[in-house]
């Protein structure tokens, strides 16, 4: 972890150079992303830490669209289902949806129909834990489905903002706090 940590750092330096910005945008996880030390450590911490934490999990739900980097790539390595949370009007077939509040205004997210049985043990990944309206949102729709949410896991979390706060009924998990 502390592996990764530093070489997220070094690496969003070198890059925009934005590291000590106060601004959300400043942890973009592109800008870690485009070092490949970076791209396998994330992959180890994260695999290993739902195999460890989660062995019965079923199916993972990444977030639209930055969690997908994360969704896939997790559920490929530990052999279980991937089902995607999409903003509104992307998905094919019968959709549940629920909308969600952003910076200026709303926005709705959805999720397939029966994409997921009641019951099956879920992990949901996203990139980042901000204002916890996303991880919010795409609750209020699993709680739909019946799924069991185990855990959330995020990348990152920026701590000022408090998100973990709406998120109280579920546990959350960030490796990296800001
Ligand atoms: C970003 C990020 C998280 C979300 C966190 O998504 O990827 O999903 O913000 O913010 P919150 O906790 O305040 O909701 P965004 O929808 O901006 O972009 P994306 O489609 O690139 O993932
Ligand atoms: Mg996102």
């Amino acid at each position: 972890l502390k592996e990764c940590i530093v070489l997220m750092e070094l690496t969003e330096l070198n890059g925009r150079r934005r590291i000590r910005d106060t601004n959300m945008d400043s942890r973009d996880i592109f800008t870690a992303l485009t070092s490949g030390e970076v791209c396998v450590a994330l992959k180890h911490l994260l695999v290993n830490y739902v195999r460890k934490n989660h062995p019965d999990v079923e199916v993972i739900v990444g977030l639209d669209a930055r969690g997908f980097l994360f969704s896939l790539m997790l559920a490929a390595e530990l052999g279980v289902a991937c089902v995607p949370i999409r903003k509104k009007g992307k998905l094919p077939g019968k959709c549940l949806s629920c909308s969600y509040a952003l910076e200026y205004g709303t926005d709705e997210f959805e999720i397939q129909k029966d994409s997921i049985k009641p019951e099956q043990k879920v992990i949901v990944v996203d990139d980042l834990l901000a204002t916890g309206g996303t991880l919010g949102a795409a609750l209020k729709l699993l709680k739909i489905t019946g799924a069991y949410v185990k855990e959330c896991i995020v990348v990152m979390e920026l701590t000022d903002l408090n998100g973990r706060g709406k998120l109280q009924e579920t546990n959350v998990h960030s490796f990296i706090q800001y």
